[in-house]
This record gives structure tokens, C-alpha cells and sequence, in this order.
């Protein structure tokens, strides 16, 4: 009997030296297991929810292990001011040993860790959106000269129903092309498809079961498993974009930049070696920035159109304001939104529903530091729960349902609540917001000023509940199209 006793103790002993201590003053959270870590606390298909109870428990700054690497999760509008604008560049970094890693090459700039590389390759690419006409008419010609092509896709559906999802993935992808590529592309083309089909698919891949394997258990990386799907479309698109980069450099004219690629290249040419430019750095680039704005965009667009087709009386709403400020015009312009703070409203209440980056993009400790008291040592995993601001109750009029009254005021004048944040905060801030804004005005303007969206009859009840992934995606569904009667 004693040496039962003595031989429990010992198994006791020995599975507790095993089992990974937090260091010191780390923030707390579940008791972590040898190997496995935290990783039976977590849904492997969808970890939201799983987040949430974890901060009931923990309050809004705890700690996961994710195999035997520490993640710290941050919640809340407080804790996330402070990590990311007041302590902005002590957060900034971006882990650098994960399945994301791994299949992008640690090339692009939404993956490169905080250094020369990452500060000169995001200076560059908001110079160079600015340059060719963010902020100016020419961006807006070629957002609204795109619609066109969805217009006339709804046209040839009136009377009938459509599902959206392919048609906004188009327009979106299209605006970025025309931004990197000089061009856009029909939506047949293999080009468009091809990207889209492998990016749509990597948002999944990456957020998704097999990548939390990946990351917990190193040595199942080089084992043929469901994981690899994401290298191989990478490689796919790898191989389109070195085409379109050879025929840049094949027709491009010095002084002359036609898109962004040609800017690129001239730049390199004038840098010396100390530069962390390159043509390889180039072809990922321009895929990050291409994945990085249709993706998200165009979730948005589906989940803003899901809202209002099953809320007719704020989808009117929206279309007599629309039609009282554009009244004589031939189309919307940006400028326009400063009259129309309902519409505004809607598209504010639109991106905190669909919460389309709900864990933003992992950052990392660039040194040690501290958040809300608790030690963070250089190198932490950081986890921005962006949808725990997003629903925070006490920063909403109401954090759950839709409800565009989150964005007026009494005076129904337009108002952004600090806790806005589906762009993250601080240095390393969504660079595309500027042209994402002008997208989504633009665009559900344009359609909402001439067509009705409805739910179609037989469809049942809306189920809003999206599929998780690095971008949330509704559930497929249908819409039905008909001509408004007034314009
Ligand atoms: C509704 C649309 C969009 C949403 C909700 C969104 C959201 C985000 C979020 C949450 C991040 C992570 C920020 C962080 O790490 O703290 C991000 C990063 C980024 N976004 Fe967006 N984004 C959108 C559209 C776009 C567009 C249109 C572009 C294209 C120009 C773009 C380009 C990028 C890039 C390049 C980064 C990485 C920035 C860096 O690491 O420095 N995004 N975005």
C-alpha cells in the first residue's frame, strides 16, 4: 500500500515539473499541459466563443499556450488602447514560426516582423496608394467605373435571385488589380479566378484546425497532411504574379509608372544594396496586398447586404437619404458621405456585425514590456481579439444585434465610438482603410440608389452566423433583385 502511495506521489511529482509554468507576473490562464498546452481549451474550428469564456475567467488580458509557445490574448477597449497606440511599437512585432509564416515565404509586409523591412515596405505602399489616387477622383472613377460591371450583373437578375459571394470577391479583387496591375480583369478570366479561388480558400486554411496542429506540433510539418493545400496554392499564385511581373518589366517605361508594380521596380532600381527591396519580395507583396484587400472587403459587402436585405425598414431608410443627397447627380461621390450620416451609420454598424478580422493579425512583443501590470516578456505571441472591443458592452447603445443608432448621436448626426476598431489600432493599423472606406461607401451607394435587395421567400430564416476563419464569411446565400421604382 505504502509504495503505491509513494509510487502516486512520485507520478505526481514528476507530471508537475512536466507541466509549463507561466513565468513570473505572465498573465494568468487554464493550467497548461506538457506538449499540448492550452490546446484542449480551445474549439480547433472556431475558437470565438471559446476566447469570450476565457475572459470572463481571466479577466481581459490571459495567457494560452499553444503547444509549448505562450500567447497572450488581449480583450477590451482598455487593454487594446494600451497595447497598441500607447504602447504602439513595444507591440508591434509579428511571430515569426507559424504555419502563416511558413506559407507566405516571411515575405510581403502584413506578416513581416517590426524592423528596416516591414517600416519600408508599408511607407512605400501607402505613398504609393496615395499617389495613384486614394484620397483623390481617380480612385473613385475606377471604384465606381468597377460597380459598373456588378450593375450590370444585378441587371440580368431582376426578378430573380443571385448569389452574391463571387460577384464581390470580383469587384473587390478587380479594384486592387487595377491599383497594383494597371488593369482589370473579366470574371472569367483564370488570372482573377485562380487568386481568388486559392487566397478565399488560404484565409480558411490558416485560422483553421490544421494550422493549430501545424503551430502545436512541429514535428508533424513535413508530413503530407491537409496543410500543405495552403503552399501549393501558393506556389500557384506565385507563378501568375512572376508572369505579370515579367511582362511589367518587359513594357514599363522609366519615369513613367503605369500601377504599382512599375513603381515598385523603379524604386529598386534606384535603391543601393542596403535595401530590403527585391523581386521576390515583390511577387509576395503584391499578393499580400491583393489577398489583403478582397478578402476583407468583400466580407464586409456580403454581410452589409445580408443585414439590410433582412432589414428592409433600414435598407429604405438608407435609399431616401441616398436619393435626397444625390438628387440630380449622375453618381455618388465620396465627398457625399458627409450628407448622408444614416447611410454612414449603416456601413459603421455594418463592419462592427461582421467583425471581418475577428483576432486581427497576430503581433508580438518586440521587447519586454508590460500590459494592465502583467510582465510580457520580447517574443510573446500577441492575440488582439478585435471582436471582444467590437461587442464590449457598456461602449455600445446595444453591443448585440444590429442596430446603425451605435453610430448617432441624439441629434442623428453621425458619431464613431473610440471602441470602433474593425481596422486595429496603432503602427501596424489595417493600411487599406482609406481605399476600403471608399469601396464600401461607393459600392452599396451605387447599388442601393437602383436596385431593392430582398430575401428571397423560400429561403427560410437568415442564419448570421458567419464561417470563422481569418476573415469571418456569412453563410452562402441568395438574394433577390428587383429595379426601384424612383431614382
Ligand atoms: C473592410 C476591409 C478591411 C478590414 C476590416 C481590414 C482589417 C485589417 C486588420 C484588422 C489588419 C491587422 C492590423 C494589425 O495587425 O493590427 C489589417 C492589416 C492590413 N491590411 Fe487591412 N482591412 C481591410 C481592407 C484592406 C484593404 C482594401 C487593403 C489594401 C490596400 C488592406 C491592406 C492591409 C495590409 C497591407 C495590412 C498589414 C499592415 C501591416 O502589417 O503593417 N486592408 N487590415
Amino acid at each position: 500500500m505504502l509504495t503505491l502511495i509513494l509510487l502516486c506521489f512520485c507520478v505526481c511529482f514528476l507530471l508537475a515539473q512536466f507541466i509549463s509554468r507561466r513565468p513570473k507576473n505572465f498573465p494568468p490562464g487554464p493550467t497548461v499541459l506538457p506538449f499540448l498546452g492550452n490546446v484542449l481549451s480551445l474549439s480547433l474550428e472556431n475558437p470565438l466563443s471559446d476566447f469570450e469564456r476565457l475572459r470572463k475567467t481571466y479577466g481581459n488580458v490571459y495567457s494560452l499556450y499553444i503547444g509549448s509557445k505562450p500567447a497572450v490574448i488581449i480583450n477590451g477597449l482598455k487593454a487594446m488602447k494600451e497595447a497598441m497606440v500607447t504602447k504602439a511599437t513595444e507591440f508591434a512585432g509579428r511571430p515569426q514560426d507559424l504555419y502563416v509564416n511558413d506559407t507566405t515565404q516571411r515575405k510581403g509586409v502584413i506578416l513581416a516582423d517590426y524592423g528596416p523591412s516591414w517600416k519600408e515596405h508599408r511607407r512605400f505602399a501607402l505613398m504609393t496608394l496615395r499617389n495613384f489616387g486614394l484620397g483623390k477622383q481617380s480612385m473613385e472613377e475606377r471604384i465606381l467605373g468597377e460597380t459598373q460591371y456588378i450593375m450590370k450583373t444585378l441587371e440580368e437578375h431582376i426578378g430573380k435571385t443571385l448569389s452574391p459571394q463571387l460577384m464581390f470577391h470580383n469587384v473587390a479583387s478587380n479594384i486592387i488589380c487595377q491599383v497594383l496591375f494597371g488593369r482589370r480583369y473579366d470574371y472569367d478570366d483564370d488570372f482573377i479566378k485562380t487568386i481568388v479561388q486559392c487566397f478565399t480558400e488560404n484565409a480558411k486554411l490558416a485560422n483553421g484546425p490544421w494550422a493549430m496542429l501545424y503551430d502545436t506540433f512541429p514535428m508533424i510539418r513535413s508530413l503530407p497532411l491537409p496543410f500543405t493545400k495552403a503552399f501549393k496554392n501558393v506556389a500557384t499564385c506565385q507563378k501568375i504574379a512572376k508572369r505579370v511581373l515579367a511582362e511589367h518589366k518587359r513594357t514599363r517605361v522609366n519615369g513613367e509608372p503605369r500601377d504599382f508594380v512599375d513603381c515598385y521596380l523603379e524604386e529598386l532600381e534606384k535603391r543601393d544594396d542596403t535595401t530590403t527591396f527585391s523581386e521576390e519580395q515583390l511577387s509576395m507583396y503584391a499578393l499580400d496586398i491583393h489577398f489583403a484587400g478582397t478578402d476583407t472587403t468583400s466580407n464586409t459587402l456580403l454581410t452589409g447586404f445580408l443585414y439590410l436585405m433582412t432589414h428592409p425598414h433600414i435598407q429604405e431608410r438608407c435609399q431616401e437619404e441616398i436619393d435626397r443627397v444625390l438628387e440630380g447627380k449622375d453618381h455618388a461621390s465620396f465627398e457625399d458621405r458627409n450628407n448622408m450620416p444614416y447611410v454612414q451609420a449603416v456601413l459603421h454598424e455594418v463592419q462592427r456585425v461582421a467583425n471581418t478580422v475577428p483576432l486581427s493579425v497576430f503581433h508580438c512583443a518586440t521587447t519586454d514590456t508590460e500590459l494592465m501590470g502583467y510582465s510580457i516578456p520580447k517574443g510573446t505571441m500577441i492575440i488582439p481579439n478585435l471582436t471582444s472591443v467590437l461587442h464590449e458592452e457598456g461602449q455600445w447603445k446595444s453591443s448585440h444585434g444590429f442596430n446603425p443608432e451605435n453610430f448617432l448621436n441624439d441629434k442623428e448626426e453621425f458619431v464613431k465610438p473610440e471602441a470602433f476598431m474593425p481596422f486595429s489600432a496603432g503602427p501596424r493599423m489595417c493600411l487599406g482603410e482609406g481605399l476600403a472606406r471608399m469601396e464600401l461607401f461607393l459600392i452599396s451607394v451605387t447599388l442601393l440608389r437602383k436596385f431593392k435587395f430582398i430575401w428571397p421567400e423560400d429561403a427560410g430564416k437568415p442564419d448570421y452566423t458567419p464561417v470563422y476563419g481569418v476573415t469571418l464569411t456569412p453563410k452562402p446565400y441568395r438574394m433577390k433583385i428587383q429595379l426601384r421604382e424612383r431614382q
